[in-house]
């Protein structure tokens, strides 16, 4: 199959794809909505975007030209137009290329009380106009960028040959065992599926067993946890990628998670090129350089008992404690990542109790193989392990932990039909999203925020 160069509509051209191959002279037409309007008496400007790039393109309207300055002055900040005009070298600074105008037709007006008529807005404001905050600079920033994350993740795997699998959304069990649940019911808050579900909080118990026969898979789906933590890096409602490989130790689980996060991260950097400039200068300064720098250097590794002892002897003062047994809370995390490593740092070997029933028990009888990937200043951005592939030591974890075993019966026959040592981890997409651009807070790095107490839209 040949493919030509894809437009998106023979009736219009996106302004990302005429600043591809301007020619000089040449007529276009362009669609999009009015972002900027500056009218004097013998010249005016409107900068439309589209969206399918960063930059605004000028319609510039000489007095002396086809349309004259008062043609611009009609259109409002906000309009959706369709312009034609000759495209010509800019004179102006700031950009190579502008149009002169020679028809613009206001397709949607755009009246006084359009809520982005001033020129910044606070982050909490936009949450309020959720549907109005694409139309801004960051917004297309993040959602252009989340658009090639996604792209660059898919591209990662199917690259490897790995297997997408798409694991339900209504689970039958807690894959996590935090107790974090939505409860799935029908109007009348009856079971609709004749035992309890729930939103998932994971795909890994449903795609494990896809790994037992693909070997190499992933997924890559919303998950949903009703944590109470009003936090700007906790969402109810998130995007999570789940690798799972079969034949595989810890040391293969995070060789993998490090290719991944470098690879998708270095792709987004080259494809992103403008709106990473964009955070680069306005939303966190030097993100672009300080990620790529430490993400291209091997990742740090350290156990939880290592961990500990750092902490203990950084002489920091934390608000949490730092004893054998403790969890690592946000500012250790951060702490590790920014101060101690200064870049990503995998911790593995945490103590049993404080991570969840499917991993593997360490021969210390008091850890287990999992791992956390930290980095500058977000903390945990994956969570992962290998397995427990042995019955008798799972059946045994879910007694001590007082685990029901009735929705778990076919994740325990996988270990008695051709187990295998096997593991995987979970990303945050979103927080992915935040550490690669420095959006601060995950309610900006999401379309449609849903946190505690909110979700309008
Ligand atoms: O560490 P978690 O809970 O791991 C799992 O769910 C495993 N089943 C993954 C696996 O081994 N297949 O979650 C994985 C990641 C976290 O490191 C974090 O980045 C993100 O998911 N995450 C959240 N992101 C936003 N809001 C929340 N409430 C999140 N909870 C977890
Ligand atoms: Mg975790």
């Amino acid at each position: 199959m040949s493919r030509t160069s894809p437009t998106r509509s023979p009736r219009r051209t996106s302004i990302a794809d005429l600043l591809k191959s301007p020619t000089a002279d040449s007529t276009v037409e362009i669609t999009g909505w009015v972002r900027n309007k500056r009218v004097s008496k013998n010249i005016a400007f409107l900068e439309v975007n589209d969206g399918s790039r960063l930059a605004n393109l000028q319609l510039v309207f000489p007095a002396a030209g086809p349309l004259g300055t008062e043609a611009a002055a009609a259109v409002d900040k906000g309009a959706a137009i369709r312009a034609t005009g000759k495209l010509v070298a800019s004179k102006g600074k700031g950009q190579a290329w502008e149009v002169l105008a020679e028809s613009v037709k206001v397709v949607g007006a755009c009246p006084d009380d359009y809520p982005l008529q001033t020129k910044r807005h606070g982050m909490e404001y936009l949450r309020t106009v959720a549907h109005l905050r694409p139309r801004t600079r960051t917004f297309q920033a993040t959602f252009r960028v989340r658009n090639a994350l996604a792209a660059a993740i898919h591209r990662f795997y199917q690259d490897r040959g790995f297997l997408w699998v798409h694991t339900p959304i209504i689970a039958a069990s807690d894959a996590e065992g935090g107790g974090d649940l939505f409860k799935v019911t029908d109007l009348k808050g009856q079971d609709f599926f004749g035992t309890p579900s729930f939103l998932t909080v994971s795909g890994q118990l449903n795609v494990e067993p896809f790994a037992s026969a693909y070997t190499d898979v992933y997924t890559f789906g919303p998950t949903f946890r009703a944590e109470n933590s009003h936090t700007a890096r906790h969402a109810a409602e998130f995007w999570m990628i789940e690798p799972e490989i079969a034949f595989a130790d810890l040391e293969d689980v995070m060789d993998l998670a490090e290719d991944f996060v470098r690879e998708i991260t270095n792709e987004v950097h080259e494809r992103c090129a403008e709106d990473m400039e964009f955070f680069d200068k306005w939303v966190e300064k030097g993100v672009l350089g300080r990620v790529a720098e430490t993400v291209n250097k091997p990742f740090a590794r350290m156990t939880y008992t290592e961990a500990i002892e750092t902490l203990g002897k950084s002489g920091k003062s934390f608000e949490h404690p730092t004893s054998w047994g403790d969890p690592l809370q946000t500012e250790h995390e951060r702490w590790l990542a920014e101060e101690f490593v200064k870049g990503p740092v995998f911790v593995t070997d945490y103590p049993t109790d404080q991570k969840a029933f499917y991993m593997r028990l360490s021969d210390d009888g008091r850890t287990v193989a999992a791992t956390d990937l930290l980095v500058p200043r977000l903390g945990e951005i994956i969570g992962g392990s290998q397995r427990e592939e042995r019955l008798d030591v799972l059946d045994k974890e879910l007694d001590r932990r007082g685990m029901e075993r009735a929705p778990y019966w076919w994740y325990l026959e996988l270990r008695r039909f051709g187990s295998t040592p096997h593991g995987g981890f979970g990303l945050g997409f979103e927080r992915m999203l935040m550490y690669l651009t420095g959006v601060a807070n995950i309610r900006d790095s999401i379309p449609y925020p849903r946190t505690p107490g909110q979700a309008g839209f």
